[in-house]
């Protein structure tokens, strides 16, 4: 598998306070990566240095092998989907125009066009269509959370970033979006980086984990490798065991 993201000896400080010290990690293209950790440790911060939503003052991020450079970023970002807590779609547009804004950015859409594009994207996280034209105020919360999945791979992004993007809603829901997110994974082969605060959801989905502590990488490995062999105490409780 060659490599999709490649986070060099990279730190991030706000202030006097250094969030990220000396981080590298790689990820591998078609690599479902998810990364724990305990609250305020770093893990957005990370996240956002792969679509230049925070630059690292000192080391390097490569995506596909360039790297993150002013004048690359727009381009480097298209290929990027982004998902936040909470699924803030835009409130005064219709889920087909939440759905369609950036590839609208890129291209000027027809009518149809954004129809057929809105039809395809809500059966792949399995809505029913009549909700085009809804808008997210008419929504429950994980029908919110799948139009915001929807939105972020309408542009047939390679690299998927997810932020705790099942937080905000019920048990059975967040369940059924997992299986459809590792469908849609299987059947694209988009790398995806996602980030839970949840173990149970880290070991469902990661190909391979990573828990960051105090703004490093602690530990990674896949499920059964962080279960058998667990660094110390911090990862054994972490993982449960
Ligand atoms: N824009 C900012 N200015 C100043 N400090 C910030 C800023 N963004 C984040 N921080 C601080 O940096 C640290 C890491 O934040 P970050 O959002 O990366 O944590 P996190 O691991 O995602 O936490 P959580 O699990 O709560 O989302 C925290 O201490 C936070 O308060
Ligand atoms: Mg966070």
């Amino acid at each position: 598998m060659s490599e999709e993201i490649k986070i060099q000896d990279c730190s991030v400080s706000y202030g006097e306070n250094e969030v990220l010290s000396h981080v590298s990690l790689t990820v591998k293209k078609g690599e479902f990566l998810v990364i724990i950790g305990p609250s305020g440790c770093g893990k957005t911060t990370l996240l956002k240095m792969i679509n230049g939503l925070v630059i690292p003052e000192e080391g390097l991020v490569s995506v596909n092998g360039a790297p993150l450079e002013e004048e690359n970023l727009t381009a480097v970002r298209r290929r990027i989907g982004y998902a936040v807590q909470g699924a803030r779609l835009f409130p005064h547009m219709t889920v087909e125009d939440n759905i369609c804004y950036v590839p609208c950015l890129e291209r000027k859409m027809t009518k149809d066009e954004k129809y057929i594009l809105t039809q395809k994207m809500l059966k792949m996280v399995e809505l029913p269509e009549e909700l085009a034209g809804r808008f997210p105020r008419q929504l429950s919360g994980g029908q919110q959370q799948r139009v915001g999945i929807a939105r972020a791979m309408a542009s047939e992004p390679d690299i998927l970033l997810m932020d705790e993007p099942f937080g905000a809603v019920d048990e059975i829901t967040r369940k059924g979006l997992q299986e459809e997110l590792l469908t849609l994974w299987q059947k694209t082969g988009i790398t995806i980086v996602f980030i839970t605060h949840d173990i149970g959801e880290a070991f469902k989905l990661g190909s391979r984990i990573v828990i960051m502590k105090d703004g490093g990488i602690w530990q990674e490995g896949s499920s059964e490798e962080l279960i058998q062999n667990p660094k110390d105490e911090f990862v054994r409780r972490l993982t449960g065991r």
